[in-house]
């Protein structure tokens, strides 16, 4: 313990006078050191060739070939043989392996790289050299390193290398997130929520974001999460539909983008009692718009991955092909069609149960229909009794609904969920009384049909739904820095 800490002293102090000699960017660390941003452009000018080699990330290495720089990470992996180390060091934007001779460096440098433990994170300093032979195509002849805090052999890094259980994994989810896998469904993760904003940003519509302490329910009263809000009940937000809806009519193109909740106690895979979603509302728009805008949406996030993080693709070992093929426009399906398709995979011993009409899909109905198609299948008209109390009904026959679900192929389901708004007043009005619902608290929407009502249109897509398929993803519970499901709340 006392040699871990004197070397975490001796590390800091020693990247205290690094920094002080370089110019740009210079940032606190936690409160104890100063570390300096990774900065990609040729060191400055005034810099001596003997001084601290620039600061490069590991993802941008290759513009350092054959320069010596130096790197902020974390030992992933250590390999010896005899007069050679082999240290894979990572720094969150990817690993890189580090090759060290008994001969090409100090004693101190071979001792410390020699007994150095998993995760001990470190400043080290190395020569690039490509190598097509290497997974990024680079390797680090290494020169120097500084331990910033070894990890001690009496309390190793519980995360080794072999195969470990889920549920060990989940426990540790907080350094289980530094896998080369799980790193890189969260970068894929950020651009799916990146690409997912700009879309809307990019073609006029204004982020509103909705509250997430509401008075009452938006999807159904038996799925709320309930607070106390100084002595009244108040609840989780389920979805932000009902407040967007109110932005629209304010503003015309709106989305909201937040965490919402569902305390119904599901333990499939698809299901998370907290997760975000996206969701736009658009004044004037009806079921045919929005099918063209759910279509273009997933069209440019799904392009946007492909694009962006090819990489990471690469680590997870997603068959990319199948995502270059989701391209507008989407086949489009009535519910009753779809109905018949079900019927009949069920005559063909190709789905276990029969699927009674006027029912929900469930998860085997989904799984097996999105299955049929080699891009996202939008299903419309669902029967308006199993959908909620403020989807339009259809004016050719209004025991259909207005509404929509986009189900992601290769078996993934559901991935957005949406409708045209009831627009009457007397009709949403009498809606609210079948469905049981608390009329003061709904008094506020029903005004966006007294004042000046029109029809308009919006669905939510599910993030996690989206990034469990892009990713090819067993479970929903590793789409999510930490998952919140029906059985765990830690860390
Ligand atoms: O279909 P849902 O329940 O629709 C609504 O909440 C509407 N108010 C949205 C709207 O029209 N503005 O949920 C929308 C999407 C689903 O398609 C799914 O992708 C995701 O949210 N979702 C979940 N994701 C993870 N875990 C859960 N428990 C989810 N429930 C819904
Ligand atoms: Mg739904």
């Amino acid at each position: 313990m006392t040699v871990s800490l004197e070397l975490w002293v001796a590390g800091c102090s020693a990247v205290a006078r690094v920094i002080l000699k370089r110019p740009g960017a210079v940032v606190p660390c936690r409160s104890e050191s100063l570390l300096t941003m990774p900065e990609e452009s040729a060191p400055a000018p005034d810099e001596s060739a003997k001084s601290a080699a620039p600061v490069a990330s590991i993802a941008e290495i290759g513009r350092h070939e054959g320069q010596s720089v130096t790197l902020h990470g974390w030992l992933y992996n250590l390999r010896e043989s005899g007069k050679l180390v082999f240290p894979i060091f990572r720094d969150g934007t990817g690993s890189i392996q580090g090759v060290a001779h008994v001969k090409s460096v100090t004693p101190e440098v071979f001792e410390t790289l020699k007994h150095l433990t998993q995760e001990s994170s470190v400043i080290v300093t190395g020569k690039v050299r490509a190598d097509k032979r290497a997974p990024g195509g680079y390797e680090l002849d290494v020169e120097d390193i500084k331990v910033v805090q070894r990890v001690p052999e009496s309390d190793p890094y519980p995360i080794t290398l072999k195969e470990h259980g889920v549920d060990f994994l989940q426990e540790q989810r907080h350094l289980w997130v530094r896998s080369p896998r799980q790193s890189a469904i969260l970068r894929i993760r950020a651009e799916i929520m990146r690409a997912a904003a700009e879309y809307f940003d990019m073609n006029g519509f204004v982020r509103t974001d909705p509250p997430i302490l509401t008075p009452a329910a938006c999807e159904g009263t038996s799925t709320l999460f309930p607070v106390d809000y100084f002595g009244d009940p108040a609840y989780l937000t389920q979805s932000g539909q009902l407040y967007v809806e109110a932005t629209a009519l304010a503003l015309g193109k709106v989305y909201s983008f937040g965490p919402t909740f569902r305390a119904e106690k599901s333990k499939t895979r698809r299901h998370l009692t907290e997760f975000w979603m996206v969701e736009p509302e658009v004044a004037f728009m009806d079921l045919d718009g929005l099918m063209e805008l759910a279509e273009n949406y997933i069209s440019h996030i799904v392009g946007s991955v492909v694009k962006n993080r090819a990489a990471e693709l690469q680590v997870i070992g997603r068959d990319v092909a199948k995502l270059e093929a989701v391209k507008a426009p989407f086949p489009r399906v009535r519910y009753d069609e779809a109905v018949e398709l079900l019927n009949q995979a069920h005559k063909n011993g190709q789905l276990e149960q029969a699927f009674e009409y006027g029912n929900d899909f469930g998860s085997p109905d989904e799984t097996w229909l999105s299955s049929q198609y080699d891009r996202p299948v939008m299903v419309h008209r669902y029967p308006a009794d199993v959908k909620a109390f403020y989807m339009e009904p259809d004016p050719k026959d209004p025991r259909y609904a207005l509404c929509v679900d986009v189900l992601a192929p290769e078996g993934y389901g559901e991935v957005i969920g949406g409708s045209q708004r009831v627009s009457s007043y007397e009709l949403l009005s009498a809606r609210i009384e079948q469905h049981k619902l608390p009329r003061e608290a709904f008094e506020w929407y029903l005004d966006l049909r007294r004042y000046g009502s029109v029809p308009h249109a919006g669905f939510g897509m599910g993030i996690e739904r989206m990034v469990s398929w892009i990713c090819a993803l067993d479970h929903v519970r590793e789409t999510i820095p930490f998952p919140r499901t029906l059985n765990r709340m830690y860390p």
